[in-house]
């Protein structure tokens, strides 16, 4: 299944994306309405889906217990949920790992809010390894010393991580955008679906935002199969070689990296990252 296609300098699963599915990405028409989560891979994307569509839903549980995750917040860049863009409900959530400047001409163009979600860009390595393994579309990961490398280097597909978050949060004035963390949120989800359902103009009842958290939280998430991705079949995404709810953890790096590791990455963190504002508190974490 393995084919890779090449966009904007980077690599990209075949399986998931065409030549044709990326560049309608990159023309997409937003609406002003348009709620776009924008983040790397395993940064927490689904978890986010599944929040702000429960935002959306002022709280109500029910359109999330039978639509999976993937049609309520469909994916731009995906060939197979084009349609399901334009049967969405309003306000539209759509979901990315683009990098900002593939998507930038087009959302300069409308009103559409944009949420970019980071997280400790160590525990997005380990557990993009771990996705690798079970993720038929993705290479076979070789060892985790292997992949550090290449997610350092940026040749991982999608790209750079580094370049991913410099690139959407140099957008962050112009675009009006939200930024989050994945530990923000595990710290204090109540507030994080507060402060986001604020944002959006979607003020909660403290009850619905108690709904959301239960709903939201990792173990009831782990079960949940409209998120947990048990529906995808195993041809696609091996289930016997790991879950895609793995362990929904901070800091799960420290089991993973050898000191010799963690030093490399602080070095090139700190070359790559030299020129940015952000100040990414959980790296140690
Ligand atoms: P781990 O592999 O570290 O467990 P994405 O959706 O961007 O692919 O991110 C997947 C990561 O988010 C996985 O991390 C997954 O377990 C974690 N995750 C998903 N839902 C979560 C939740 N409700 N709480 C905490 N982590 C969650």
């Amino acid at each position: 299944m393995e084919v890779t296609e090449t966009f904007a300098g980077m690599s990209l699963p075949g399986y998931l994306h065409t030549q044709e599915s990326l560049r309608f990405a990159s023309s997409f028409q937003f609406r002003d309405t348009d709620v776009v989560i924008a983040t790397y891979p395993k940064s927490g994307t689904t978890w986010m889906q599944e929040i702000l569509t429960l935002i959306r839903s002022k709280g109500d549980l029910e359109p999330a217990k039978t639509i999976p995750n993937w049609a309520r917040a469909p994916w731009l860049e995906h060939t197979y949920f084009k349609d399901m863009l334009q049967e969405t409900g309003e306000p539209r959530l759509i979901t990315t790992h683009l990098p900002c400047q593939v998507l930038a001409p087009a959302l300069r163009k409308s009103k559409a809010k944009v949420i970019y979600m980071a997280r400790n860009p160590k525990d997005i390595a380990v557990s993009f390894y771990h996705f690798h393994k079970m993720a038929k579309f993705l290479p076979d990961p070789g060892s985790f010393e292997d992949f550090l490398i290449r997610f350092l280097d940026g040749t991982v597909q999608y790209g750079s991580w580094f370049d991913h978050i410099k690139g959407w949060l140099s957008l962050q004035a112009e675009l009006g955008l939200f930024y989050i963390t994945y530990e923000d949120m595990q710290k204090e989800l109540g507030r994080s679906v507060e402060q986001l359902a604020g944002w959006l103009g979607c003020p909660l009842q403290p009850e619905a935002i108690r709904a959301i958290q239960q709903h939201c939280s990792f173990s009831s998430m782990r079960e949940n199969e409209m998120v947990n991705y048990t529906l995808i079949p195993c041809e696609i995404m091996d289930h016997r070689q790991g879950q895609f709810m793995r362990k929904g953890t901070v800091g799960d790096w420290r089991d993973h990296f050898t000191p010799r590791q963690n030093m490399l990455f602080h070095k090139i963190y700190q070359e790559e990252m030299q020129d940015s504002s952000l100040c990414f508190r959980w790296l140690m974490d």
